[in-house]
């Protein structure tokens, strides 16, 4: 095991080093003269798609919402992103016009497989992105398009979250070669960017040792609150279940607009706030939502490539020109930070209490 671990002392540690490579096979052969191609998918595949709705569980449910964000936003085709145990219950109005995507690590969940099969009864096309080939997902989608994450063995999902979001992205913007929401300079940005991401996945060891130290400071305290704004929303709430997963702190993943309507009752200087700050993307709204937070002297941690005064902590990422990159690399420091975390309690990071790489019940 030792050797399979490859110097690492977790797989998940592992998992998360490798993450700058197996992104580079998840775009392989998908990126082509600034375009994306699936060979999976046809175009008529796709035609007479009004809608898309995506459904998952867990880890995969958070790359879904940030699907969603990315879809809109490139294709301007409607999404919605739902849980899929609630899914199941809810009694859901399914159009047959909706593209219908499941997202799953094993291909195996059984809540996913459940809604999958709704929506496939109800006549939807349906599209699986899966990491295992052969799964029971995969067997039953009409459409799948694999991840290529390679095994994933730490029951905390870091490379198939951060490959998951890439062939969403990549979606996002097939779907607008066929809706024509992108002009040509916007598709090279966005496809310069894209073919960057190995770079904001690769673990800076200045980095790691700089939350390894941080890790101290977060121990012991009421709880945590990751904050972010529009994609770094999702991004938080799977900062915080990351957190929750492998050192049983109580973590909360929360809209940082939102903060007021609420939370913020919370706030004192035992309330750990981890602020996602991304400099490309709404910038201003986070910093004052931040700013409010610190009035209230909750205990700050910014992640930013921008200075941030009222910090009590700050890690500081490369500045990048696309959110996504920052996305990429905010994704690793909270990773990185629950690892951490979790190791100075002394919990075993890749089997942790409660939990299963994979849910085949219900
Ligand atoms: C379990 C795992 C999670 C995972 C979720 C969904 O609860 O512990 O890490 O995100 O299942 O798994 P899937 O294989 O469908 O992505």
């Amino acid at each position: 095991e030792l050797a399979q671990k490859g110097g690492y002392r977790f797989f998940m540690e592992k998992e998360i080093y490798e993450q700058s490579d197996v992104i580079t096979e998840t775009m392989m052969g998908r990126v082509v003269n600034s375009h994306i191609e699936f060979e999976e998918i046809e175009s008529e595949f796709l035609q007479e798609i009004k809608a898309i709705k995506i459904c998952a569980c867990g880890t995969s449910y958070h790359a879904g919402l940030s699907g969603a964000y990315l879809i809109e936003k490139l294709a301007r085709i409607p999404v919605s992103c739902e849980i899929a145990s609630e899914f199941r219950y809810k009694d859901p109005v399914l159009h047959k016009d909706t593209l219908f995507i499941v997202i799953s690590q094993s291909g195996e969940t059984a809540d996913t497989l459940e809604a999958l099969k709704m929506a496939k009864s109800a006549g939807l096309k349906t599209l699986a992105i899966c990491n295992v080939d052969n799964s029971s997902i995969v067997r039953l989608a009409d459409r799948t398009i694999l991840t290529r994450a390679g095994i994933e063995k730490g029951v905390a999902s870091t490379k198939a979250f951060t490959t998951q979001v890439m062939v969403l992205w990549m979606l996002a913007l097939y779907f607008s070669q066929l809706t024509n929401t992108l002009d040509e300079n916007s598709r090279a940005k966005e496809i310069e960017a894209l073919l960057h991401t190995p770079h904001a996945l690769k673990v800076d060891e200045n980095l790691h040792e700089r939350i390894r130290r941080l890790s101290k400071r977060y121990l012991h305290g009421h709880g945590f609150f990751f904050i972010g704004r529009d994609i770094f929303f999702p991004l938080a709430l799977e900062g915080a279940l990351k957190l929750k997963e492998i050192s049983y702190l109580h973590a909360e993943g929360y809209p940082a607009g939102e903060m007021k309507h609420g939370p913020i009752a919370l706030a004192d200087p035992e309330l750990f706030t981890i602020a996602l700050m991304p400099k490309n993307l709404l910038y201003d709204k986070i910093k004052s939502n931040v700013e409010e937070l610190s009035a209230r002297d909750s205990t700050i941690c910014a992640i930013s490539s921008q200075e941030f005064e009222l910090a009590d902590d700050f890690v500081r990422i490369h500045t990048w020109d696309h959110y996504m990159l920052e996305y990429y690399e905010m994704a690793v420091v909270l990773q990185l930070l629950a690892m951490e975390i979790a190791i100075r309690l002394g919990n075993d990071v890749d089997m942790p209490r409660n939990l299963a790489k994979s849910v085949t019940v219900e």
